[in-house]
């Protein structure tokens, strides 16, 4: 087969990453994923419709490229079982903080591998990726990185260096989206809101106003100004938030996730 992709551990990412390809127009039949739990793996196969491996090493045999997207813990066994039996179109690693050069060692120095960070949007088709070729990487993994990824949002392509960045901005993001959710929400309650209708006008707003940001070609700074007319409401609220340092404290914040990644990844 010209083109097929394992996939190594259908958690919750390489679930989403094969329904993400199907969506995409890919065929059932160029998928084959394989899971520890055999009884994931049956269950995926048959919702998808594609073939499952008994292991990571028959999958990879089954195929002509692999995307490996099991937990941190378990990479270097899955690494283990793959090396020997990886086709032209190499290895594509979603495990966060493994170095491509950790992953060349285990596979063997001339392995063609590409590092990706997706993020958990990618389970709505709504992620967002950066990829980093690894030292030996070739056209092949590359393309096959750029399909997977585009079939759940944009891409980007950098040097693995910025990786511990990414990590803290896209990778780690939506964590801080969902805890100004969460505060925009009981805010609303305590004001007065029944519950729900807190979540129905943060969500929309949530979601209304990333649409503007993708949409206006416009900055936040001049969106914000927008919203806030002298001596009104936005503006009563927004100098609170500035007094309260919440600008500051998310550089802060994506610094320790920044430290934090680096640290993992040594
Ligand atoms: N979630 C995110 O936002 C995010 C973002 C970027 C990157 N990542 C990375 O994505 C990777 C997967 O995360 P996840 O949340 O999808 O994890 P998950 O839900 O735990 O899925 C991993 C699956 O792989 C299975 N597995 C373990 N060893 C295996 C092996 N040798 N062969 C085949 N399957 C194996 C696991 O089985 P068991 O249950 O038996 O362990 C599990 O079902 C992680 O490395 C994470 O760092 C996640």
């Amino acid at each position: 087969m010209t083109h097929r992709l394992a996939i190594v551990g259908v958690g919750m990412m390489g679930e989403a990453l094969a329904r993400g390809l199907l969506e995409a127009g890919w065929s059932p039949a160029e998928v084959v994923v394989t899971d520890a739990v055999s009884s994931r793996a049956d269950d995926v196969a048959k919702i998808l419709g594609c073939a499952k491996a008994s292991d990571a090493k028959d999958a990879a045999a089954q195929a002509s490229g692999v995307l490996l997207a099991v937990k941190p813990q378990d990479a270097r066994s899955a690494l283990e079982e793959l090396a020997g039996s990886i086709g032209a179109g190499g290895l594509v690693s979603i495990v966060a903080g493994m170095r491509t050069s950790a992953i060349e060692d285990a596979l063997g120095r001339d392995a063609s591998v590409v590092r990706a960070m997706p993020n958990t949007p990618a389970r709505v088709g709504k992620g967002v990726t950066a990829l980093a070729a690894g030292s030996n990487a070739n056209d092949a993994t590359r393309e096959l990185a750029d399909a997977v990824f585009s079939a759940v949002g944009p891409v980007v392509w950098l040097d693995e260096s910025k990786l511990d960045a990414v990590t803290a901005l896209s990778g780690s993001g939506p964590a801080y989206v969902f805890l100004v959710a969460e505060a925009m929400v009981d805010a609303g309650v305590a004001l007065g809101l029944p519950r729900d209708v807190a979540e129905t006008l943060t969500y929309a707003t949530l979601e209304g106003s990333s649409v503007m940001l993708r949409t206006t070609g416009e900055v936040p700074a001049v969106l914000r100004a927008q919203v806030t007319s002298p001596g009104g409401t936005t503006a009563a609220a927004v100098s609170v938030l500035e007094a309260k340092a919440v600008r500051a404290a998310f550089i802060e914040a994506l610094r320790a996730a920044h430290d934090r990644s680096v640290e993992l990844g040594s």
